[in-house]
């Protein structure tokens, strides 16, 4: 008889994994998380930390996980708001979820603004003059990471307490001295920035043999960086992979649908959580886990991963 003996769970991996996810219904935003926008109505913004604190001050949240390589977190922003011009010596991403944010690179008085939609990113070099506005007709809601190797204060370079709220709310450009994005221009930082911008419909889709499709986003094929890889990763109904592991951590960030995260203890004891919209994962270096999607609708994960260089884990499914 071929009879296979099921995995026993196991409450205290539980009770690890539990630890390691950060579910948006039981999170908080944060309108007081950058004291820096205090008295400043224009600039207001809410802040929800998942991993670290993300360019807040206020790094010993206790519900929030600690970061390694990466920290992630949701900003929230009204119509009409924005953000003053400042710069930093580590990169970060803005990934949009919902609304249209522009947003501003500001290099001698000449500011190259592009508008991104859900699921486009950008990645802010280090040291280069950013900041962003809402023009839209919706809120808007993205998901920030910066990496956490120098996490020195920012430096502002057009904010209203010191410059003319006009002309932080331009992020330092002059009247005229306002650029619209163009990939194809030859200005110093348009061609900056476009080495930095992602626009979800043109990257390309990779499907892998587990039936699961990657669109790359920071890493190789998609935008340099010495820190982290990021990208958006496709999961079909009923696609299960193998169980696999890192040297680094990995964050999945659930966009869209469901998904099922498995993890396996050393005595081959197991844990599960189902996660949905906005809900977090991160798993630590080195713990075996396995992800389903067990629903009848894809699932869309925003995955970023505590290594740059080329992506050595390859799913495959696992049809048992
Ligand atoms: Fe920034």
């Amino acid at each position: 008889m071929n009879f296979i003996r099921p995995r026993q769970s196991s409450a205290a991996l539980g009770a690890e994994l539990k630890r390691h996810i950060g579910r948006h219904v039981e999170k908080q935003f944060d309108w007081n998380a950058f004291p820096s926008n205090n008295g400043f109505a224009d600039l207001e913004r809410a802040q929800m930390r998942y991993i670290g604190a993300g360019g807040s001050p206020k790094v010993g949240d206790p519900a929030t996980l600690k970061p390694e390589h990466f920290t992630l977190s949701l900003i929230y922003k009204h119509v009409g708001k924005y953000a003053a011009c400042h710069a930093h010596e580590i990169e970060e991403s803005f990934l949009i979820l919902n609304g249209v944010l522009t947003v501003g690179w500001e290099l001698d008085g000449d500011v190259v603004e592009v508008r991104l939609g859900p699921k486009d990113m950008i990645l802010n070099a280090r040291d280069i003059g950013h900041g962003f506005r809402n023009d839209g007709i919706e809120p808007v809601l993205m998901s920030i990471s910066v990496d956490v190797g120098k996490p020195l204060p920012p430096r502002y370079l057009y904010h209203p307490k010191n410059t003319d709220p006009e002309l932080a709310r331009r992020f330092g450009a002059a009247p005229g001295k306002t650029l619209a994005f163009d990939p194809e221009s030859s200005h110093p930082l348009q061609k900056l920035m476009a080495r930095h911008v992602i626009r979800a419909t043109g990257q390309p889709s990779h499907f892998d043999a587990a039936g699961i499709t990657t669109k790359i986003y920071v890493g190789p094929g998609g935008i340099a960086s010495e820190t982290c890889r990021k990208d958006m990763m496709g999961v079909p109904p009923r696609v299960k992979v193998k169980p696999y592991q890192r040297d680094v951590e990995e964050a999945f960030l659930v966009l869209d649908g469901e998904i099922t995260i498995g993890w396996i203890a050393e005595d081959g004891s197991l844990a599960e959580a189902e996660l949905g919209p906005r809900d977090l994962v991160m798993t630590p270096a080195g713990r075996p886990r396995w992800f389903a999607n067990n629903s009848v609708a894809p699932a869309t994960i925003w995955r970023v991963v505590g290594e740059r260089g080329t992506e050595t884990v390859h799913f495959t499914a696992d049809e048992s």
